[in-house]
């Protein structure tokens, strides 16, 4: 018989990619035979970096990792979940708050995709702080983020988020 292939979905805005993201990534990438890496492309949320970019990043910064690839969507997780035959989405939880927002989000997603189960890992401890929020902020107020981007990103990000171009 053969045997299915376990396939992923991690779906997050990504605005920028984080070493928090990344870390999540590689562990889905060992526990499943493909991760797919799904960038929200949201027109009513304003982003520092369009979908397109996004998805360019996430796959520079993934290019060693054979089973993971980089996409994006409109609309539904839950809808992207079963388009790719995926199941289970994958989130990361830091803290109790996340945790609330996350069982929301799952409990939604389970009632639309009951096959697609959802997976939450523990953020890394030293990864509790990281944030592509606080990545745009520290990048505001002058303060120094490349700890917390992948450092292939560092100089694109600090191109957009710094000078205000590319
Ligand atoms: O990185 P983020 O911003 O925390 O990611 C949030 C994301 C993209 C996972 C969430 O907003 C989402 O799934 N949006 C798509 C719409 C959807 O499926 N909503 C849940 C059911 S109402």
């Amino acid at each position: 018989m053969m045997k299915m292939e376990r396939i992923c979905i991690y779906p997050g805005s990504f605005d920028p990619p984080t070493v928090g993201h990344m870390d999540l990534i590689r562990r889905g990438a060992k526990l499943f035979d493909r991760v797919v890496v799904a960038v929200l492309h949201n027109v009513s949320k304003h982003c520092a970096f369009t979908a397109q970019e996004r998805v360019e990043m996430l796959r520079k910064a993934c290019c060693d990792l054979p089973n993971v690839e980089a996409v994006s969507f409109e609309g539904l997780t839950a809808d992207l979940a079963r388009q790719m035959h995926a199941c289970a989405m994958l989130r990361g939880v830091r803290s109790i708050k996340d945790y609330e927002s996350e069982m929301t989000l799952a409990q939604l997603n389970t009632m639309l995709a009951p096959e697609v189960e959802t997976v939450l890992l523990l953020t890394r401890p030293e990864h509790g702080c990281i944030s592509s929020s606080a990545v745009k902020e520290l990048a505001h107020f002058g303060g120094d983020f490349s700890p917390l981007v992948p450092a292939c990103l560092a100089e694109r990000i600090k191109q957009r988020l710094v000078c205000g171009h590319d």
